[in-house]
């Protein structure tokens, strides 16, 4: 779990081994600034799995901006569009629910999106502002009469989108041999028996308006980057999923969802499609990302990697911290200066 990456990393790095380090670094601010300066001082080397850097989608946008398709970027629109399904299961029901067992929602979802943001955007972040709530998941929207594992017999069984047994249990063709049924079992294909067990026994099983969660199930972020470049972010639980991406750039105007890019080009006023470059073994995981980034580490740990993906200990921490800011923002309801609150670390 997200709090036990330190500790493990500290004797790694006391012992002198280079690392592939989960994200997020920690939880603890304070941690993450640790880790990174015994790395330094021990000379050692962590890459961070910010696996969408080594996506086909990523690297392809990446690539366009860097030839200067778009010109030069003046705003982000992105959104995380987390899926309800994915949030029910992982961020109401599971292991990171609840964030003073795990990681505030902005951490452990979107650390990925800041770091890929500011990795596209090429710029240093400035200044941020935060709202963000947890508005559905709580126990004020339980169906009258439900009771605390949906097994026991509810009387919204039929209509609720959330019953426990429908998603991990039936034969439903929507949620059958899905990821969620082997994670909450935590082995690949479970037998019926093992499932009957998670709708019984486990968090998994609870009525979804009756957990111990506690993070958000949607907010957004207004942020200011260097250069003035502008970025609107938002997340939310309310979707299918997916990350949706528009940078607007003084040239055209790039648009990204899940498998397609597409230009704008203010020149020709014509519309074209990038083609994205997938290698064997690209396919799988995280769009390519877990491929790209074991494919990778061998390099960067060697020393001859030649790519532009892979980053320091020092940037994975750096953009870390914007996700810390944006809590403080959204909790404190303040503005942050992330140079100001670095110092305070
Ligand atoms: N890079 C990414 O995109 C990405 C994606 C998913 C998860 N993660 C990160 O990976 C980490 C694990 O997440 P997951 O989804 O694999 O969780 P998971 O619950 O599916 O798996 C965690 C495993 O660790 C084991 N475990 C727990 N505590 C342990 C301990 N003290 N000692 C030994 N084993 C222990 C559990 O039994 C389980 O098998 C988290 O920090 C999460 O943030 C990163």
């Amino acid at each position: 779990m997200d709090q036990d990456h330190f500790i493990p990393a500290m004797k790694a790095i006391e012992l002198g081994y280079d690392i592939l380090l989960e994200k997020p670094v920690s939880p603890d601010p304070e941690e993450c600034k640790k880790i990174e300066a015994f790395a330094k001082e021990k000379g050692v080397k962590i890459l961070v799995c910010h696996v969408l850097r080594y996506a086909p989608l990523y690297m392809t946008m990446k690539k366009a901006i860097d030839d200067g398709m778009i010109g030069d970027i003046v705003s982000v629109n992105a959104e995380e569009c987390v899926g309800n399904i994915h949030q029910s299961h992982s961020f109401v029901r599971g292991n990171w629910g609840n964030s003073k067992k795990s990681s505030p929602m902005i951490l452990q979802k979107c650390c990925h999106d800041f770091d890929i943001l500011q990795w596209l955007i090429g710029k240093k972040l400035k200044k941020l502002q935060s709202f963000g709530t947890l508005t559905y998941f709580k126990e004020a929207n339980a169906p009258k009469g439900s009771p605390e594992y949906c097994y026991q017999g509810c009387p919204a069984a039929d209509d609720c989108l959330y019953n426990a047994v429908k998603i991990y249990y039936d034969d439903d063709e929507r949620y059958k041999d899905r990821w969620f049924r082997s994670a909450a079992a935590g082995i690949p294909e479970p037998t019926k028996e093992q499932l009957e067990h998670i709708i019984k026994n486990t968090q998994y099983g609870k009525c979804v308006f009756k957990c111990d969660n506690d993070v958000v199930d949607h907010q957004t972020i207004n942020a200011l980057y260097e250069d003035d470049v502008t970025l609107t972010f938002t997340m939310n639980a309310f979707n299918k999923g997916g990350r949706f991406t528009r940078i607007f750039g003084t040239k055209g105007e790039l648009t990204a969802t899940e498998d397609k890019i597409e230009i704008y080009d203010f020149g020709t006023g014509k519309t074209k499609e990038i083609p994205i470059v997938v290698n064997e073994g690209d396919a799988y995981g995280h769009g390519g990302g877990d491929y790209g980034i074991v494919d990778t580490l061998y390099d960067y740990i060697m020393g001859t990697y030649t790519g532009n993906a892979a980053s320091s200990i020092s940037i994975s921490v750096e953009n870390h911290l914007a996700s810390f800011a944006a809590e403080k923002a959204r909790v404190e309801g303040t503005i942050i200066d992330i140079d100001e609150y670095a110092k305070t670390l």
